[in-house]
């Protein structure tokens, strides 16, 4: 059994985790993640330069319901004085945790000197992360990459100065600068890591189900999980992980209408934080994994995501529903266009 210590606050058994992911784990998704038993939630990252200069845009992004607890709000950046600022502005917000991104690849980020940029300067990544962590009294945390490529794997080496350093945890997501997001995460670096440090390992990377997070556990010795990609639009996926490392059973999985209320609740939830026009457009990203699986299930996003109305939407939605838990097959081949015949 493994339990998350961040801080004085955070004690948690077998914690399973939403990763940090830019234009997706904004507050109504983490709100919806948390209800689904995400036992720790991450903000998108946030630019220490735009929070510096008191962007509207970037303040915004820190802001959270108290529902989500425990949270943490992530800031990236590469320079002294906006990335102590920036810290101390979240500081202010009263979050859980100040996470420190030292992984994404992007070429922006990364020109910057940013993000996984750190890997190549490791002594730069230390000595920023000794001055945040020296300038709040929030426990502050790093998520980052196992090195700029696979001939520089350098995560071993910056986890024991982290950990000099005083950060409260570590996430690793078990890839290099140079994978981006292809190739397989190589959760063996987790277990190398937990050999070396006392801090809290984290270990993202390729967790798509229940058993990779509870394989996760067992493999490395990992103080939590973390999973992105397989929780966008399937925030069902914490409630299956905590039920089987507990029960060690599979629950059922959602059924179509579960699936589609919880689909029109985000989106509602989504259309109040960012008005009709953009909450529409930016939910775009959900509907494949709220439709995953089930019959035409591209037919019907295809549907949605031209719609301009919150109603309109759910009109499609309810109606697909209906006819699916009425087996009416032929009624949503004419409605969907559907050319294969199709089993569900
Ligand atoms: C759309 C998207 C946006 C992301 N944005 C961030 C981010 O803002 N901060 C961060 O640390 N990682 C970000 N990531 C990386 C994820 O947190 C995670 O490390 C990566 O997706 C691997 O985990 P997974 O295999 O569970 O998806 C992002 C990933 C995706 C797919």
């Amino acid at each position: 059994m493994a339990i998350l210590k961040i801080g004085d606050k955070i004690q948690i058994k077998d914690a399973v985790v939403l990763a940090p992911m830019e234009d997706v784990t904004e507050k109504p998704f983490r709100m919806i993640c948390k209800e689904f038993g995400a036992d720790v939630v991450y903000s998108e990252f946030i630019s220490s330069e735009a929070l510096y200069r008191r962007v509207e845009k970037s303040l915004r992004k820190i802001d959270f319901d108290e529902s989500e607890r425990p949270i943490g709000i992530q800031i990236f950046g590469a320079n002294d004085e906006p990335m102590v600022e920036s810290a101390r502005i979240v500081e202010s917000f009263n979050p859980d945790i100040i996470d420190i991104n030292y992984g994404c690849w992007v070429k922006n980020v990364v020109k910057n000197n940013a993000g996984a940029a750190m890997l190549k300067q490791p002594d730069r990544m230390v000595e920023l992360t000794r001055l945040v962590v020296q300038s709040v009294k929030l426990p502050v945390t790093v998520k980052t990459r196992l090195g700029w490529d696979r001939k520089s794997i350098v995560i071993c080496d910056v986890a024991r100065r982290l950990e000099d350093v005083g950060i409260s945890a570590l996430t690793i997501h078990c890839r290099t600068r140079e994978d981006a997001h292809k190739g397989e995460a190589d959760w063996s670096w987790v277990a190398k890591v937990k050999q070396i440090v006392s801090i809290p390992v984290i270990l993202n990377g390729d967790v798509k189900s229940a058993q990779d997070v509870k394989r996760a556990f067992d493999e490395t010795g990992c103080d939590a999980v973390m999973i992105g990609r397989a929780a966008i639009g399937n925030p069902f996926i914490f409630h299956e992980a905590k039920h089987f490392l507990q029960t060690g059973k599979i629950p059922e999985p959602p059924n179509v209408r579960q699936r589609i209320d919880v689909c029109l609740r985000h989106l509602k939830m989504n259309i109040e934080y960012k008005g009709e026009r953009l909450g529409l457009v930016e939910f775009r990203k959900f509907y494949s994994g709220y439709l995953k699986n089930l019959p035409n299930a591209s037919k019907v996003r295809s549907k949605v995501v031209v719609s301009e109305s919150y109603n309109e939407i759910e009109e499609i939605l309810m109606n697909y529903c209906k006819q699916l838990e009425e087996g009416a097959v032929s009624e949503i081949k004419q409605e969907f266009e559907i050319e294969e015949p199709t089993t569900f």
